[in-house]
């Protein structure tokens, strides 16, 4: 459930007519609704209340300050994959200890400062890495702590590009091999070992798949206690899929139904690191239709939003549920929405059925509250969008739009021209 609903036939951001909110801000314009992101952020909180845990939202998903100091002020911890993220997290008041840090590509910088920083742990996805965190802890004189990313080669059943958890994935630790791996990392001087991580991949419509990774994961767990390697935190990722059209995807209700009882009298914490499942439906992306195009056998509504600004249907063929935000009476079309972008690929949806829209009027592209912002470019030098947070009758910026001056911030022309 979000709190994006239409009253007498207008689009409301909860209490607050949408169009209220572009007539002031300007489109294209993020929007995302505090309650929203507080009622998924609880329901996990809730959900898994029985047993020691941390909420480690992923930033990757949607990094706003004004976002993440919302679940800092609740409690939540963060996953960050870069020192970017990291400060980030850092500067939006999330404490240290409840920081994770994952990704195949951590570099000598980023590890040391995540040391200076004093996180929770370290998601370490090769035995290269381990080797470097060990050697940079070193020479700061720490002791890193660290969990191993292990792949524990389960199908997640979704999209082959935000799937993560099979053998040909570049992500984590084949889990045949994780036993000699933990081994290296236990007999490391700098290295301490704390935790286990797994992440299977993104938009994760069954329970199935996390129930089985994770009993692959517990069997390991069982056998490095015996091998005297304690294991004090169980991280098991995100995932949890959102409805985009009509997927039916678990809540966490019914994901800590399902994976408690396998948890249960072991001495551990849980971290869960979602994104999509708070974030996705917290967010709209409301767009101004420029033009009306009849093209050949086809209809085209050229937008002023494009993929720069929401890159998932381009890249993933993602589907986004498109409607306007006053409603009318007129008539349907099927039509492609598409943006302003310099590219056959720039569109939001297609040969999608509408109803009848004009110039100048609004459409809303709902489920933007995830991976929209966060993947956003300045392609075609369009500059950085705004991003408005809604509570009740209440608003506020939470980013401004960015201007022509920041598309050419940092930019040089070198003296030998
Ligand atoms: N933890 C790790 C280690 C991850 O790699 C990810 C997502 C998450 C947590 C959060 O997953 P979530 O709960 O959001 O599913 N750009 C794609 C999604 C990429 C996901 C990458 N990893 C999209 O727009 O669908």
């Amino acid at each position: 459930m979000h709190l994006f609903q239409h009253k007498n036939g207008e689009l409301y951001a909860e209490n607050v007519p949408v169009k209220k909110l572009v007539q002031e801000f300007g489109t294209p314009l993020y929007i995302y609704s505090y309650n929203t992101l507080l009622r998924h952020f609880k329901a996990y909180d809730e959900a898994f209340d029985a047993f020691p845990h941390i909420i480690c939202f992923a930033l990757k998903a949607n990094s706003n300050k004004a976002i993440l100091n919302l679940f800092s002020r609740n409690g939540g911890g963060a996953d960050v994959v870069s020192g970017g993220e990291l400060f980030r997290a850092l500067k939006a008041g999330i404490r240290p200890e409840k920081i994770v840090y994952a990704g195949v590509g951590k570099t000598e910088q980023e590890i040391k400062s995540a040391l200076k920083s004093k996180i929770l742990m370290f998601n370490v996805e090769s035995e290269d890495e381990l080797k470097e965190i060990n050697r940079v802890a070193g020479e700061i004189k720490t002791k890193a702590p660290i969990a191993l990313r292990i792949n524990p080669d389960i199908d997640p059943e979704t999209h082959p590009y935000i799937s993560t958890g099979l053998k040909q994935h570049k992500f984590g630790i084949p889990i045949e091999d994780a036993l000699e791996h933990y081994r290296l990392a236990n007999s490391l001087k700098n290295i301490k070992v704390i935790g286990i991580h797994k992440h299977i991949g993104s938009q994760l419509t069954k329970i199935s798949p996390f129930v089985d990774a994770l009993k692959r994961i517990l069997l390991l767990v069982e056998e490095l206690t015996k091998q005297g390697i304690n294991i004090d935190y169980l991280d098991i990722g995100g995932g949890l899929g959102i409805t985009y059209r009509d997927e039916t995807p678990p809540d966490p209700k019914q994901l800590a139904k399902n994976i408690l009882p396998l948890l249960k009298g072991r001495k551990l914490t849980l971290i869960m690191e979602p994104g999509r499942s708070i974030a996705g439906n917290a967010g709209i992306l409301v767009t101004k239709t420029l033009y009306l195009k009849k093209g050949q056998g086809k209809e085209f509504v050229i937008v002023d939003a494009g993929m720069n600004d929401l890159m998932r249907p381009s890249l993933y063929g993602a589907y986004h549920h498109i409607q306007p935000v006053v409603k009318s009476r007129r008539g349907k079309i099927v039509a492609d929405v598409v943006g302003p972008i310099c590219e056959s690929g720039d569109f939001l949806a297609k040969d999608r059925e509408i109803t009848m829209i004009y110039k100048g009027e609004y459409l809303a592209v709902m489920s933007a509250g995830a991976y929209g912002f966060t993947m956003s470019s300045n392609y075609n030098s369009r500059p950085g969008i705004a991003e408005v947070m809604v509570k009740g009758r209440e608003y506020s910026l939470i980013r401004k739009r960015g201007t022509y001056n920041d598309l050419i911030r940092g930019e040089i022309l070198p003296e030998f021209m």
